[in-house]
């Protein structure tokens, strides 16, 4: 459990971005996330947290495993869910954003979550409707359920975040992980490198506040952990030539056995989905070194502890359907 202090109160109404979240808030989820991951773990992993909520699952970019995590966990604590793909809806025949979602909110959701290519949607919601709105990755702005759950597995594998070296590898420019990871990485004590060829990286790149590397292997001889990230071709199609081929990509960028033999102690992680082959060789990615499939299953109790902090059960909850405090004494 991390530090926080006993007269501390979760009083968010929204997750947008970690950067509305103070360290406290952060370290709060999770230690909430560390009990519903033993929920997971029991034979039977239900428990009747929302049965009395209903949420949207409000996806306008493809998604695997952010949008059957957020699923996953509302079932596992009894919600009704609703799912809508931009593709199969009436968004095709024109309908606008607003249009849609007061639409799906006379329908009385009480949770809204969103993914869309447009930075800023999850905050345009908040004005048009009453539900709590959770931000499952909105353009190049923010992921924080990517990132809760990225600094959750680090707790648990690598003992605390506090002073923990993290690298964050690939395409910065067009991540929203690596903002959402800076952010929260850092007020919960850990420090930053990014690094990546000159071309995949935003403009004064030194702005994000972490460190700057544009050498692999200077930057996997500093780190305790690597997170490559995923070329995100879909948004470079305005901007052709960024890098000269992928295969030149990974021969420059891409994690290999090599480096893990080079760097013993170096552990690698990777929000998904990953291109084989170019951020991470096929059996970097499935080594004992990468932590990958467990972010996936810890992605699952960090959305079941945000979902109930959100819906406002943690303040009526004396019944011990969901789970107490987390909070511990500095
Ligand atoms: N990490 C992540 O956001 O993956 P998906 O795009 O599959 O949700």
């Amino acid at each position: 459990m991390i530090a926080v202090p006993k007269e501390y109160q979760f009083s968010q109404k929204h997750l947008l971005g970690l950067a509305d979240y103070s360290r406290d808030d952060i370290a709060y989820v999770l230690n909430q996330s560390e009990r519903f991951r033993e929920v997971l773990d029991r034979p039977v992993p239900k428990i009747p947290t929302l049965r009395d909520k209903t949420i949207v699952n409000l996806f306008y970019e493809n998604s695997t495993r952010t949008r059957m995590s957020f699923e996953l966990a509302q079932r596992r604590m009894g919600a009704d869910v609703v799912n809508f793909s931009a593709s199969s809806s009436s968004v095709s025949k024109g309908e606008s954003l607003r249009d849609t979602i007061q639409n799906i909110d006379s329908m009385k959701m009480d949770m809204v979550v969103v993914r869309h290519k447009s930075p800023g949607v999850p905050h345009y919601l908040t004005r048009c409707v009453d539900a709590a709105i959770l931000n499952a990755g909105d353009g190049a702005h923010e992921h924080p359920t990517q990132a809760l759950l990225d600094m959750f597995t680090l707790q648990q594998k690598m003992g605390s975040l506090e002073g923990l070296k993290v690298a964050i590898i690939g395409d910065i420019a067009h991540s929203r992980v690596v903002r959402s990871d800076i952010i929260g990485l850092q007020k919960m004590g850990a420090e930053v490198m990014i690094c990546g060829p000159s071309t995949l990286m935003p403009l004064y790149p030194e702005t994000l506040g972490a460190h700057v590397s544009y050498h692999l292997e200077e930057t996997l001889g500093w780190a305790d952990v690597a997170i490559a990230l995923r070329i995100q071709m879909e948004r470079q199609a305005d901007v052709p030539g960024r890098i000269p081929s992928l295969g030149e990509y990974h021969q420059k960028y891409g994690i290999k056995m090599e480096h893990l033999e080079m760097f013993p102690d170096l552990k690698i992680m990777h929000p998904g989905p990953i291109n084989r082959g170019v951020e991470l060789q096929d059996a970097v990615a499935d080594s004992d070194r990468a932590f990958i499939l467990d972010q996936v299953t810890n992605g699952v109790a960090v959305r079941m502890a945000v979902l109930y902090l959100l819906s406002g059960s943690a303040e009526s909850d004396a019944s011990g359907r969901g789970v107490s405090s987390g909070q511990t004494s500095k």
